[in-house]
C-alpha cells in the first residue's frame, strides 16, 4: 500500500542553524523557511535526490514539536512520511487493521498542500508514521 519515501521530517531546536549545516556542511539544496500555523511549526525543506528532508521547529505554545524536543533537548527524528494513492482508503484499511489514526481521522492539508494523515507511534515500531496522498 505505501509507496515512496516522501520525507523524514527532524525536530530542531535552531532552524536556522540546521538549515545551515545542511547547507554550508552537507552541501544539499535548502529551502526557505515556512510557518505552518495548522500544525504548529515552522519547516524548512531540504531537497535530496530521492526524498526530502523536513526540519521542524516549533511555532506557538501547543507546537507538538515543542513536547518532542523537551525529551530531546537537541532534536531528533520526528516522523517518517511515506506516499499513498488514495488516502481515505489507507486509513480505513489501517483502522481495520487495528491501527490508531491521530486526531479525527479525517486528512488535513500538510505542508506540501496534498492530504495527510498521522499514526500512532505504537503501532509502527516507535515511529510516527506520516501518510500523504501522492
Ligand atoms: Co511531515
Amino acid at each position: 500500500m505505501i509507496g515512496r519515501l516522501n520525507h523524514v521530517a527532524i525536530a530542531v531546536p535552531d532552524l536556522t542553524a540546521a538549515a545551515r549545516t545542511y547547507r554550508d556542511a552537507l552541501g544539499a539544496e535548502v529551502g526557505e523557511p515556512a510557518d505552518l500555523p495548522g500544525h504548529g511549526v515552522r519547516v524548512v525543506f531540504v531537497t535530496l535526490p530521492n526524498t526530502k528532508v523536513e526540519l521542524l521547529e516549533p511555532l506557538g505554545d501547543d507546537s507538538p514539536v515543542a513536547a518532542f524536543l523537551a525529551r530531546n533537548p537537541a532534536g531528533g527524528i520526528h516522523h517518517l512520511c511515506y506516499e499513498v494513492e488514495d488516502i481515505r482508503a489507507a486509513r480505513d484499511r489501517l483502522l481495520a487493521a487495528g491501527a490508531r489514526v491521530l486526531g479525527d481521522g479525517e486528512p488535513r492539508t500538510g505542508a506540501h498542500g496534498r492530504p495527510v494523515l498521522f499514526l500512532h507511534p505504537k503501532d509502527f515500531a516507535g515511529t510516527l508514521v506520516e501518510l500523504e496522498e501522492a
